[in-house]
């Protein structure tokens, strides 16, 4: 195993309500790494290409109908079948830069009137982030953003709830940035954090989330 060789890659998780812009800007940083020589791999959650992403996805579009609680479950399980993948990934240096995790999770969850420790429960124990990049919206602004789609959270009362959930997780590891900055602003500020996260992190063990 040469894995101890290498330096680890850092996990780094962008957040934030649906529209923030976070997609663009995982895509961005991760061409912006690359270019670096980095190894590096975007990734999602929801990841829709397995079993349990394909019931979430039918879900998501209202094609079926699942119990809060299930369709929670459901969500952390998908996180859960890629823990392993991802720890390898990670230990081998390669980054990963994923577009939502956790923090989606529970806050839209108990964005439904959940209980948020109930909702944590199951997330304690997968790897947690080194980095958290909070694209802050105000929900209309994001609801304004070209509409929203045909997805069932997407509405703008919901989105309320939602940020004020991700606000009770912030946590040591989060930054936070106004979406309403322009695109390349953004872009570069995030750049910075990332950068600053794969030096630091050279050192440091993962860790896990939330026990
Ligand atoms: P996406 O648009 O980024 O693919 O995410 C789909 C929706 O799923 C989005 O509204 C956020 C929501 N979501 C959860 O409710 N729980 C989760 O654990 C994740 C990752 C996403």
């Amino acid at each position: 195993n040469n894995s101890e060789h290498v330096s680890r890659g850092v996990l780094i998780v962008l957040e934030g309500l649906d529209r923030c812009g976070k997609t663009t800007q995982c895509g961005k940083l991760v061409s912006f790494l690359e270019g670096r020589g980095l190894p590096v791999e975007a990734w999602r959650f929801p990841d829709r290409n397995t079993d349990i992403g394909r019931m979430i996805s039918s879900y998501l579009t209202n094609r079926s109908q699942l119990d809060d609680q299930a369709i929670h479950l459901l969500f952390s399980a998908n996180r859960w079948e890629k823990r392993s993948l991802m720890e390898n990934k990670l230990r081998n240096g390669t980054t990963l830069v994923v577009d939502r995790y956790s923090y989606s999770g529970v806050s839209f969850s108990a964005a439904k009137g959940l209980d948020i420790e109930w909702c944590k429960a199951p997330e304690k124990g997968l790897i947690a982030p080194d980095l958290v990049v909070y694209l802050d919206i105000m929900p209309e602004e994001a609801a304004s953003r070209g509409g929203y789609g045909s997805e069932r959270y997407e509405q703008l009362e919901f989105q309320r709830n939602v940020a004020h959930c991700y606000q009770i997780l912030h946590d040591a590891a989060w930054k936070v940035i106004d979406a309403r900055l322009p695109l390349d602003s953004i872009e570069n500020q995030i750049q910075g954090l990332a950068l600053e996260s794969i030096k630091s992190c050279q050192k440091k063990p993962l860790s896990t989330l939330w026990l």
